[in-house]
């Protein structure tokens, strides 16, 4: 299977009428995978508060290899992590990487709840918790970036609701050989 990936700009029927697109299906690609990216300023995700019950728990590090996300070009960022946890054990979890030739922007990893703990705002909490943490142990950082794969109704609603703004697609093509 050959993959392909290529950025097109958030505009209407992009993804079908881009000439890129054109080009790639008529080449016999298939779209499979769209992120959206989007960003935000990081002092506008606010400063929370963590709840009573809960506690918010921090690791810095380089990533390592084969760590959490195995990922090689990201070996050499910094990553933060931070778990909100109760007494039963962590109930969510976010990421973020920090790039020392990109000092300005912190991305968002992966961003989880527990199961047992989805839709009381722990997902919208801990990322607002590591931005806040972030920004100030890397005062250099101004935004946040993201990408999320379009069918995520609840990570698109967070995001919404957190006021990151659509910058591109990143798009995945795909055409079996
Ligand atoms: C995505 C995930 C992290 C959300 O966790 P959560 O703690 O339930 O999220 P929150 O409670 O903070 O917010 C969920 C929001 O999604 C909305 N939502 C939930 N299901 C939805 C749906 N099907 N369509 C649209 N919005 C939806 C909720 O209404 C809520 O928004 P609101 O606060 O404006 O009402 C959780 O479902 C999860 O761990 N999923 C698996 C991992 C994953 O997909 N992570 C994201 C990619 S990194």
């Amino acid at each position: 299977m050959l993959s392909l990936w290529t950025q097109l700009p958030i505009s209407e029927n992009s993804l079908e009428e881009h000439p890129r697109a054109r080009i790639l299906r008529a080449a016999g690609c298939n779209l499979g995978l769209v992120e959206q990216a989007s960003e935000v300023g990081i002092g506008k995700l606010g400063t929370p508060a963590v709840p009573e019950g809960l506690r918010a728990e921090f690791f810095t590090g380089i990533m390592p290899l084969g760590g959490i996300m195995p990922l090689g070009d990201l070996i050499d960022s910094f990553l933060d992590i931070v778990k909100i946890a109760d007494v039963d054990g962590v109930v969510a979890f976010t990421a973020a990487n920090v790039y020392p030739d990109h000092p300005h922007a912190m991305e968002q990893g992966p961003t989880v709840a527990h199961r047992r703990a989805r839709g009381r705002g722990l997902a919208t909490l801990v990322k607002q918790v590591l931005a806040d943490e972030v920004a100030q142990r890397y005062p250099d950082i101004e935004r946040v970036t993201t990408y999320n794969a379009l069918d995520n109704a609840p990570m698109l609603a967070i995001n919404n609701k957190l006021g990151l703004v659509l910058k591109f697609y990143e798009t995945n093509w795909l055409k079996r050989i």
